[in-house]
């Protein structure tokens, strides 16, 4: 297959056979640089599908880490001491600077940051259905760590080498910090093991807790997974829901074991024909219920997202009233530096 049929772009419909047979031209410039595996950067013509499909995901993934402060945030002033304190807090800031990242790469597409915040509080665009859970204990910052930045690690390392230059290179930094964000959490988990009987009930209670919505964070199955299809073609996702979800369980399983935790699924086992594990299907409706916004805790995400947002006004228009000083000024500068010269 070529990428010039696989790509679900179609070429525009311009008006008068120049403007057509030009677009066909940008069109297949497009589909050989992804068929070639090499990256489309912002200047690049693109197909609009492409642009659009990008932002909504990068979008999506921006507001899930900045949504992802919120329920480990919770435990910052709760810490059981000034290590774990400390290693929560820089957890923390480094989901806020993931956000950041990805906001910036939406913009070289031509977003405005303004707006995709806008879409968030007002409920028009997603974010991971995992945050709308509530952080019970402090196993609970553990297993988040364990699992769902198991699961992000899962989904993004495969991002690095997305069609998308500037989403591919945030990814990679992004990584890094996500496989340290993975260890402080299962080590906090072999921590609290190793600690009193109450401890290690309250890891299991979090693992019982968090492994089916953690499972849930790959998206619906594929078959019900309208956009999948086109962020393959494009190259902008490399492996569909159910194939990391797989990977998620057989990376999983061996440290559940090494834990010393039971996974809450009777059909989990592995299947030497496949040489991967079986495992249960995951309550789709669940998944669909808190994605459509009824989850344990989206108000509260949404409304402590949007107070942020309101309490932050003041720093925006400082910063806003500063940069256009800067401007006029430099601009003045530029003036009479042009009267000198003349
Ligand atoms: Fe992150
Ligand atoms: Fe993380």
């Amino acid at each position: 297959m070529t990428a010039t049929d696989s790509a679900p772009s179609a070429p525009g419909d311009g008006s008068g056979s120049g403007s057509t047979s030009a677009e066909q031209e940008l069109q297949q410039g497009f589909d050989h640089t992804i068929a070639r595996d090499q990256r489309i950067e912002p200047r690049d013509w693109m197909p609009e599908g492409y642009r659009r499909t990008l932002i909504r995901q990068i979008a999506q993934h921006a507001h899930s880490e900045i949504i992802g402060m919120q329920p480990e945030g919770d435990w910052i002033t709760r810490a059981p001491s000034l290590r774990r304190k400390a290693i929560l807090f820089a957890k923390v800031q480094d989901e806020a600077g993931h956000g950041l990242y990805l906001y910036s790469a939406a913009e070289t597409l031509g977003a405005d940051r303004a707006d995709l915040t806008q879409r968030l509080i007002e409920g028009r665009q997603k974010y991971s259905s995992i945050f709308n859970y509530p952080t019970l204990t402090f196993a609970d910052v553990g297993v988040i760590g364990w699992f769902v930045d198991g699961a992000a690690i899962c989904n993004q390392v495969p991002l690095c080498r997305s069609s998308y230059g500037p989403y591919a290179r945030a990814m990679v930094r992004v990584c890094k910090e996500e496989s340290f964000h993975q260890r402080q959490g299962y080590e906090l988990l072999m921590t609290m093991m190793r600690g009193t009987a109450a401890q290690r009930e309250m890891v299991q209670d979090a693992v019982d807790r968090w492994w089916w919505p953690s499972l849930m964070m790959f998206g619906p199955p594929d078959g019900d997974s309208p956009n999948s299809a086109a962020s393959m073609a494009w190259k902008i996702k490399r492996h569909t829901n159910d194939e990391l979800r797989q990977k998620f369980v057989d990376m999983t399983v061996p440290q559940a074991e090494r834990l010393g935790v039971t996974l809450p699924d009777p059909a989990l086992r592995w299947n030497e024909e496949r040489g991967r594990h079986d495992f249960g299907t995951p309550d789709w409706t669940e998944l669909q219920r808190v994605i459509s916004g009824d989850g344990p805790c989206n108000s509260e995400r949404i409304a402590r997202r949007r107070a942020a947002h309101e309490e932050g006004a003041w720093v925006r228009e400082a910063a806003s009233a500063y940069a256009a000083k800067q401007a006029a000024r430099a601009a003045e500068a530029a003036v009479a530096a042009e009267g000198a010269a003349a």
